[in-house]
């Protein structure tokens, strides 16, 4: 993809020309000014945020309108979103080249509503097409900018290096999503990591089985157990602030596919279980980008990867297992797997790696889709400097975020009359329990857990997310590194 920003209107197959509330606030050039009045016009009668008007004459083919809304109350994720309808038009032709029509506005600074339309831009551009013999890929290739004298280019510019670097994190995350549960498991999962790491400059440090049974992360192997497809731990380290500088930790949920277990899931709940690794994406796209950008913070991210199914080895209702950090747990349900990978990982993230703060992100309810859908995360923390933090970053990202209540009376739920926890906390609250399940083995480290069982994949394609995979979280990660 290339990003280009240029004085001059140079004509691409397709422009983009914004209007905010139907008002138009830059010179439009001679050649399209009949056709983008008439396009205000019906605008104005639709009411439609994008228009489209295709032409038969001349360089340009294809018009599009985006209407970014009352020009006061511009906000930059709402410009990311109203962009990545705006590419629909040219994705419906296969068009992948266009020319923005930039312009100042009374609210964004230029870097911020620049980087608003190239990322929304870049985001609806992805596909995932590995596995179709027919049917071409959609790809887009380039986004010119006309840019009026008063803009910095040089600015811009900045800001067009981070975002790519964004946009390529959300796709790794999206492609690892998308990869089916046979071809993406745990031993090719940390083979693609440890070929990220080598490409971007990561390092990486993969366990097997035996490893792991040696660092005592019983939880995580009670899960793994059922599946003939091996474990594997993976370990990402970057450090850009020096050794003695603060470490934060970032555990994704990695369950490259979850049957349920013996407490198995129905047909319909199955079906998409290749994407309970969201929250392990979502962290290895988030390495790449704070390394490309060469955060100066020190990052280790964990991924705790296996399968949780049923065979004559697996872990069964009602056992009793114990977890790298010592406590007992008796498992009621075994559909509730990804929290019991996650406290060896966070153990072994706080003991092993000496992380000073930990965010974990997770596909780990059903209950979270009930109560927030595709639109927010779920969040639990036992810090509100920190939660304050993940707060920001999640507000720069524009992936949306919901701090729910982690009260002592919730913790009740968890308490079991034969072991020190049971895995699930009954009907009521389920984020909220889960949640409060994994901080149990966090102790007073700052700790945030981010449940994105719903946003990290949407049926239907909308704003810049398409079919599947939306990559959430990647973004988030690598501002809450920044933040640092
Ligand atoms: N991976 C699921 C959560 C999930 C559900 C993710 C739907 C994405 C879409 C998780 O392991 C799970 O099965 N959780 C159970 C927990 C329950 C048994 C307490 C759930 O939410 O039903
Ligand atoms: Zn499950
Ligand atoms: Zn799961």
């Amino acid at each position: 993809m290339k990003l280009k920003l240029h004085r001059d209107f140079i004509t691409s197959e397709a422009v983009l020309v914004p209007v905010f509330k139907g008002k138009l606030k830059t010179e439009i050039p001679e050649g399209i000014r009949k056709e983008v009045e008439y396009l205000i016009e019906e605008q104005k009668r639709t009411e439609k945020k994008v228009s489209a008007l295709h032409l038969m004459e001349g360089a340009v083919k294809l018009l599009v309108l985006v209407d970014f809304g009352e020009e006061s109350k511009l906000d930059v994720e709402e410009v990311r979103r109203r962009s990545g309808e705006g590419l629909k038009p040219l994705k419906e032709k296969f068009i992948n080249n266009v020319t923005v029509l930039y312009t100042e506005q009374a609210t964004l600074s230029n870097k911020s509503f620049y980087q608003g339309i190239t990322e929304g831009l870049m985001l609806a551009s992805y596909s995932f097409n590995n596995y179709k013999s027919k049917g071409k890929d959609y790809t887009l290739e380039e986004i010119m900018y006309a840019l009026v004298p008063e803009v910095d280019i040089e600015e811009l510019s900045d800001q067009a290096e981070e975002s790519d670097i964004l946009v390529e994190a959300t796709f790794i995350a999206r492609d690892l999503v998308n990869e089916p549960a046979n071809k993406l498991y745990p031993k090719t999962l940390a083979k693609i990591v440890e070929d990220l790491g080598e490409e971007h400059g990561f390092e990486t440090e993969i366990f097997k089985k035996e490893e792991i049974e040696k660092l005592g992360m019983e939880a995580f192997l009670e899960v793994a157990k059922g599946s003939k497809r091996g474990p594997r731990l993976i370990v990402m380290r970057y450090y850009g602030a020096g050794e003695n500088e603060k470490i934060l930790g970032l555990v994704g949920k990695g369950l490259t596919y979850d049957a349920g277990g013996y407490s198995i899931k129905p047909t319909t709940g199955m079906v998409n279980m290749k994407t309970d690794m969201g929250g392990s994406a979502a962290v290895i796209g988030a390495m790449v980008a704070i390394t490309k950008a060469k955060l100066p913070v020190n990052v280790v991210a964990i991924v705790a990867a296996c399968e949780n199914m049923i065979s004559g080895k697996a872990y069964k209702p009602g056992d009793i297992i114990g977890s790298m950090g010592g406590k007992t747990i008796l498992v009621e349900n075994t559909d509730a797997e990804g929290r019991l990978t996650l406290i060896d990982a966070v153990h072994y993230a706080k003991e092993i790696e000496n992380v000073n703060e930990i965010v974990d992100i997770a596909t780990l309810t059903g209950s979270q889709a009930i109560s927030l859908g595709t639109e927010r995360a779920g969040v639990i923390s036992n810090n509100d400097h920190f939660y304050g933090r993940v707060d920001q970053a999640s507000k720069k990202s524009g992936e949306k975020i919901w701090r729910l209540p982690h009260d002592e009376a919730y913790k009740k739920q968890l308490d079991s009359p034969i072991a020190d926890l049971r895995n699930i906390g009954g009907r009521e609250a389920g984020t909220i329990t889960a949640g409060l399940f994994i901080g149990a083995f966090v102790g007073d480290t700052p700790w945030a857990h981010i449940d994105i069982a719903a946003p990290s994949a949407v049926e239907k394609a909308k704003h810049y997310y398409t079919k599947g995979a939306t990559g959430f979280g990647a973004r988030m990660l690598y501002e809450v590194a920044k933040l640092g």
